[in-house]
């Protein structure tokens, strides 16, 4: 799965362009209030990059986006990337052995090593340490399930192999049905026998359900993509303790109304729906089975940002676009682009729900990502890619970026005191 574009800016432009035409003049007025800044600020002292593109992430000196500092509880969205030797090796390498070959980029010939050595350092305040056992003991008897699309598995895999750390005797540790962990399976549950639980990988990547279109359709509609209801994997879901949710990467038009997937909603199918609100339709639905289906004691729920990919040099994925040139982290941060619309439609609905029961939290992981062009299999696929295919600047190597995600679901794991009931 390579051929990912976020929504962009570009389908805000066609979407809603008077908000846009607000959004540049807010942008130019913002610019110069910036510009003159900048001369102030080089007076008084040497300017750090980072706090430069904070500014430049428009939607947050919008009048309309402004947020108080949610809580008290830190952000971890912002922060830079800080050099340790042999960071990402601590908890485990590439041959634990529940990584799919894929993600094995040093056996797929990777030779550079730097992109290992490096450690996420929040702004204003410290991840907490990922201690294994400790996750494994709170989730004891106890379900963690993931859905979304192959980088939702990405992050499946590195949670299981930073877990499997902790436990000496790897054979108990399986896949419940015996399937091989590969690209191949839309299911798959490894079980972590001593501790009675499953860490389970549903493969969802519009998170709504996909099927048949209704009879006597136009031939261009193959399919049709349920904006009202969730994958019919959603009732595999219900009871678990932890879920962690992603999207975004087939929310365009090549993956859908290019390949013949139209938007239906109820018995009718609708040509002429854009891709943005067909995905702000599904994510209204998500958060309707989430309130509905789930029980709000029990369950955690986080919905991952955005991962951006990285296909910025010789073109776009499919135009010989590539990135094994890459490693080490963006230090030109100009060349960051902007959050994704995707990220603003899930962190609306999530705000939608902060005032029921449900226990939710957006883990906004895109700027900490998008730093991060150096990480990916680049041309180190799995043995038998065609030669002439595609660089793989989507998914991540293992150990890597995915990590970092998942120390950051931890950390809000322990904030909300998370332990199940089970002894
Ligand atoms: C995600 O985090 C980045 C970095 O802090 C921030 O600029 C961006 O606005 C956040 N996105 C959303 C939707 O909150
Ligand atoms: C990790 O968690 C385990 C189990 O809760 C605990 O016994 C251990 O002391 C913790 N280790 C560290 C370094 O905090
Ligand atoms: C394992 O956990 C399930 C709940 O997920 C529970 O019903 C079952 O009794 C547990 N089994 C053991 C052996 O503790
Ligand atoms: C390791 O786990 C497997 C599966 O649970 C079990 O059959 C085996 O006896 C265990 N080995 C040791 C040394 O504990
Ligand atoms: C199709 O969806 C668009 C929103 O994208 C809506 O404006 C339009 O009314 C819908 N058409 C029908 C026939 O429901
Ligand atoms: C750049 O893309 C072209 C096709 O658009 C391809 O022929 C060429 O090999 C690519 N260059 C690199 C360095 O990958
Ligand atoms: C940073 O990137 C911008 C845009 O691609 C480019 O114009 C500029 O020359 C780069 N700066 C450095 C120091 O490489």
């Amino acid at each position: 799965m390579h051929h990912q574009q976020p929504i962009t800016q570009k389908l805000h432009f066609q979407s809603t362009p008077i908000v846009i035409k607000k959004e540049l003049i807010y942008a130019l007025s913002f610019l110069v209030i910036m510009i003159s800044s900048l001369i102030i600020l080089n007076l008084t002292g040497p300017l750090k990059p980072q706090s430069f593109f904070h500014f430049g992430f428009l939607s947050q000196i919008l009048p309309n986006n402004q947020e108080p500092a949610s809580s008290g509880v830190c952000d971890y969205s912002f922060g830079r990337w800080v050099r340790e030797e042999g960071y990402m090796l601590r908890s485990y390498n590439e041959n634990c052995p529940f990584l799919d070959p894929g993600f094995q980029c040093q056996q797929n010939g990777r030779r550079d090593v730097e992109y290992l050595n490096w450690r996420w350092q929040p702004d204003g305040c410290n991840l907490p340490r990922f201690n294994a056992s400790d996750l494994l003991e709170r989730s004891r008897g106890g379900r963690i399930v993931f859905a979304g699309d192959s980088i939702g598995r990405n992050q499946w895999e590195s949670l299981i192999c930073i877990l499997a750390q902790a436990i000496s005797n790897k054979s108990a540790i399986y896949e419940e049905n015996g399937s091989p962990i590969t690209k191949h399976k839309g299911f798959l549950s490894m079980r972590f026998h001593d501790y009675n639980l499953t860490i389970e990988y549903y493969r969802a990547p519009f998170l709504s359900r996909v099927g048949h279109p209704p009879p006597d359709l136009s031939i261009e509609v193959q399919r049709t993509i349920r904006v009202d209801e969730l994958h019919w994997y959603s009732k595999n879901w219900l009871g678990a303790d932890v879920l962690i949710f992603n999207t975004g990467h087939w929310w365009n038009e090549y993956k859908t109304v290019k390949m013949g997937n139209y938007f239906q909603e109820g018995e009718k199918v609708n040509m002429t729906m854009d891709v943005s609100e067909a995905f702000r339709r599904s994510l209204q639905a998500w958060k309707w089975w989430v309130i509905k289906s789930l029980e709000p004691e029990k369950s955690h729920v986080f919905f991952r940002s955005y991962s951006p990919a990285h296909y910025r040099q010789n073109g776009t994925w499919n135009l010989g676009g590539v990135c094994d040139g890459d490693m080490e982290p963006e230090t030109n941060y100009t060349k960051l682009e902007g959050d994704p619309l995707s990220n603003q439609f899930i962190s609306d609905v999530i705000k939608q729900m902060e005032y029921g029961t449900v226990k939710v939290q957006f883990v906004n992981i895109t700027y900490l990502t998008e730093l991060r062009k150096d990480g990916h299999p680049s041309l180190h696929r799995e043995a038998g890619t065609p030669v002439d295919a595609p660089q793989d600047c989507s998914h991540w190597c293992l150990p890597g970026v995915p990590d970092t995600w998942n120390q950051l679901i931890y950390a809000h794991l322990l904030s909300m005191g998370f332990r199940t009931n089970s002894k």
